[in-house]
């Protein structure tokens, strides 16, 4: 038995100086754990809702003091006395006390973060690794491989200052081992960068660590990175390969029933668009598409993927916002054939172990990613080795809070090629 004594927050740094929120359980025993809980840059209405408070004195920027008193005032509470190792139990409980559908209530940041110091804590008690932990208590099969990081190469759209109109420009590391891909993503990210110097461009960074210039168009990203990948001495479709994720609810003109790409220069009906998409993945190697249409337009995926989903992954992100029940939509209208999972939108640990297991049992790939507002906290690197996810996407490999998750998942694999995971 681990017995919660008390529940403390506090509101610490996320990597872009935005307030939020570290939750720290102290067990009777005399063990703690503490977990934070990342923020999203874009939200749709889908996805449950943040407790955040009215913007800051001086700034722009919404607090979490209003997480932090209901921490305080109403989980801790409840929560003292309780096991920490009865997870489902404690995520019901979570659940109950918040009692609406959004988790408007007590906030699904609050909640996530509880639900996941808990695991923490009780792991801790019973001296397992974390990963262990989880795939023991939810009875998840021992899966051979890793997952493989999606790594951002390039930022734009909400997330830098950039003519490029997409989220994310990414490489998907496809080496056996978490180790060589991890040197697969630094020597591409490394190579990228010198060839962005030399030709003038601007080689800052974006919020996930995406290097962020102003280039002509989509292309040329596509191009460049498939460029430093080579010259690392590395080949496409064998090595790695690359990936779009457009985000694309943010150019649908509902009036004009188009998507506007500015920096490629194209106004987009639905009918092209599958034709643009062809011609990336045919002359490009972009076998990912996270995001490609619509958040609320279901046939148009359902064409898409129909066309595109025996060579490419068309991954429903904002599609689904790691809700089950938009997944089962998805599932009836064969929208996509991969979800990614952010874990901290499901809400608490259990329901986000059922968002897997629903897509997984339907053959989806399953992507677990990172928000844009991340901490350092790497629980999403246990998660997505616990549930045996294809794919791991934290950001580039660079920035604190996006390697922290990489390093963590290296750390996993060391662990259990020598056998001490316990
Ligand atoms: P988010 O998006 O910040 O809205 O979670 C991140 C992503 O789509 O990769
Ligand atoms: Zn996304």
């Amino acid at each position: 038995m681990s017995k919660i004594k008390k529940i403390m927050a506090r509101e610490i740094l996320d990597g872009r100086a935005y307030p939020s929120l570290e939750v720290v359980i102290f067990l009777e025993n005399g063990l703690s754990a503490k977990a934070s809980a990342p923020s999203g840059i874009y939200y749709n209405t889908f996805e449950p809702k943040e407790l955040r408070d009215e913007v800051l004195k001086n700034s722009s920027t919404p607090g979490v003091l209003r997480a932090i008193e209901v921490v305080e005032k109403v989980i801790a509470p409840a929560l003292k006395g309780r096991d920490a190792s009865a997870q489902e139990e404690i995520d019901d409980l979570l659940i109950a006390l918040d009692g609406t559908e959004d988790k408007s209530h007590l906030g699904v940041n609050t909640i996530f973060a509880v639900s996941i110091a808990c695991a923490r804590a009780a792991a801790k008690a019973q001296k397992m690794e974390l990963f262990s932990y989880l795939r023991e208590y939810f009875n998840l099969p021992v899966s051979k491989k890793f997952p493989k990081p999606i790594f951002t190469m390039f930022n734009g759209g909400l997330y830098a200052d950039t003519s490029l109109d997409f989220q994310e420009y990414l490489l998907l590391a496809r080496e056996e081992s978490v180790r060589e891909n991890i040197i697969l993503g630094r020597e591409v990210y490394q190579s990228l960068g010198r060839v962005l110097r030399e030709n003038g461009f601007d080689s800052d960074t974006g919020t996930e660590g995406g290097y962020a210039p102003n280039l002509d168009s989509s292309i040329q990203a596509l191009e460049m990175i498939r460029a430093a990948a080579i010259n690392s001495g590395y080949s496409m479709a064998k090595d790695f390969s690359l990936g779009i994720d457009l985000g694309a609810s943010l150019f649908f003109d509902n009036k004009e029933d188009k998507y506007i790409f500015a920096a490629d220069h194209q106004l987009l009906s639905r009918d092209n668009l599958t034709g643009i998409y062809q011609e990336w993945f045919l002359s490009q190697g972009v076998d990912y598409l996270e995001d490609p249409l619509g958040e609320e337009r279901f046939s148009d995926w359902r064409e898409l993927t129909a066309s595109i989903g025996d060579r490419v992954i068309v991954a429903g992100d904002d599609l689904f916002a790691s809700q089950s029940d938009r997944l089962r939509q998805g599932l009836k209208e064969k929208a996509a054939n991969a979800m990614v999972i952010k874990p901290v939108q499901t809400g608490t640990l259990s329901e986000a172990v059922e968002c897997v297991k629903l897509a997984k049992k339907y053959g989806y790939q399953v992507i677990i990613s990172a928000r844009g507002g991340e901490t350092n906290d790497d629980f999403i690197a246990d998660f997505s080795v616990a549930v045996g996810a294809n794919w791991l996407k934290s950001g580039a490999p660079a920035r604190g809070e996006r390697v922290a998750k990489y390093n963590r998942l290296l750390e996993i694999e060391i662990l259990c090629q020598e056998n001490l995971q316990k």
